[in-house]
């Protein structure tokens, strides 16, 4: 039995899809008010409850061999990282040893290990590789870069308008991975021998710089792009005006401008190594996007 936390998410959902193609059995905890009916339909075993309930996360793990954590506190912007990011996943962890878990899959992020001070998502997460690492249990950690399927809205509100709105520089590389390819490795990583105990960073095939994006929206939709450029300094500006009535909102906003100011991308070299331990190719962004806009 496999337990997938965030199966109502944009990774989660794909974990959940490619598990029950291969008829495997899992169980999701999701919160009452969440979107759950594609997962019941799919025959997901549902046990409603929230993540920052121990006694949730306790009957979340029995009988479970496989556990997935691809929950987050949703917006880089507004999240909740210390219950969500970081308290939600220790006591996971926690649970899953106490109950024998087998394999403990964990969706980080890339650039954790950079040090980034202000930005409280990167810093639960690093907390948490460090802790499932010392925990006993077999681990694989990935560290994606930004997902494919965030820019589906945006690629959606592009076939409308031509518009793109681009925060910060232009030139700044990425590497945005197909959100299929990243479930894929999450699924394979209980079953592939080359996985156990490591850790791996999954972006896409290629780098891009952050302007290619509205020109693959180009190509994809014939039409000429629109870009709306602010500068970082825009946000900074929001940021401050916003600390003078919520403090809290001002420091969740900090994972957010630690994103847009900074290069994430795998190199030639990390992408290599991972086709090799998964034994498949990763797809390109245009590839993603071409798929499911069916251009
Ligand atoms: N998106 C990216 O570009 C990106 C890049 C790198 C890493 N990541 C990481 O990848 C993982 C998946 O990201 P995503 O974008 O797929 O996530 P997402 O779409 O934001 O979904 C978050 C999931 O967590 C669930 N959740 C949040 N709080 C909960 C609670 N208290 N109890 C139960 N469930 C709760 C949400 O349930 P509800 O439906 O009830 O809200 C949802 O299923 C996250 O760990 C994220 O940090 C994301």
């Amino acid at each position: 039995m496999f337990l997938v936390t965030g199966a109502t998410g944009g990774l989660g959902r794909r974990v959940i899809r490619l598990l029950r193609e291969r008829d495997l059995p899992v169980r999701s905890l999701v919160r009452l008010n969440a979107r759950y009916a594609e997962l019941e339909s799919r025959g997901v075993d549902i046990l409603i409850g929230d993540l920052r309930q121990e006694r949730d996360l306790q009957r979340a793990v029995q009988g479970v061999q496989y556990v997935i954590s691809a929950h987050g506190s949703r917006e880089a912007a507004t999240g909740n990282a210390e219950t969500i990011d970081y308290r939600a996943n220790i006591e996971l962890i926690d649970q899953a040893k106490a109950a024998g878990v087998q394999h403990f899959v964990f969706i980080s992020m890339l650039g954790v290990d950079r040090g980034y001070d202000d930005a409280p998502v990167f810093k639960a997460k690093w907390e948490v590789e460090k802790y499932l690492q010392a925990s006993g249990l077999n681990y694989t950690i990935l560290r994606p870069s930004g997902f494919a399927s965030n820019l589906l809205p945006l690629a959606e509100q592009f076939r409308q308008t031509g518009i793109y709105l681009l925060v910060g520089d232009p030139l700044s590389r990425t590497s945005i991975v197909s959100t299929d390819d990243l479930a894929r490795v999450a699924v394979d990583s209980v079953s592939v021998e080359g996985a156990r105990n490591q850790i791996f960073a999954v972006g896409g095939p290629e780098i891009l710089k952050r302007e290619d994006i509205p020109r693959i929206f180009s190509r994809i939709f014939n039409r000429e792009p629109f870009l709306l450029n602010p500068p970082l300094l825009a946000l900074d500006g929001l940021r401050s005006a916003i600390g003078l009535f919520n403090p809290n909102l001002r420091s969740s906003l900090g994972t957010l401008r630690t994103l847009l100011a900074n290069e994430f991308f795998t190199t030639p070299a990390e992408t290599a190594r991972l086709e090799t331990t998964y034994n498949f190719k990763l797809e390109t962004l245009e590839t993603f996007l071409r798929r499911y806009l069916g251009v």
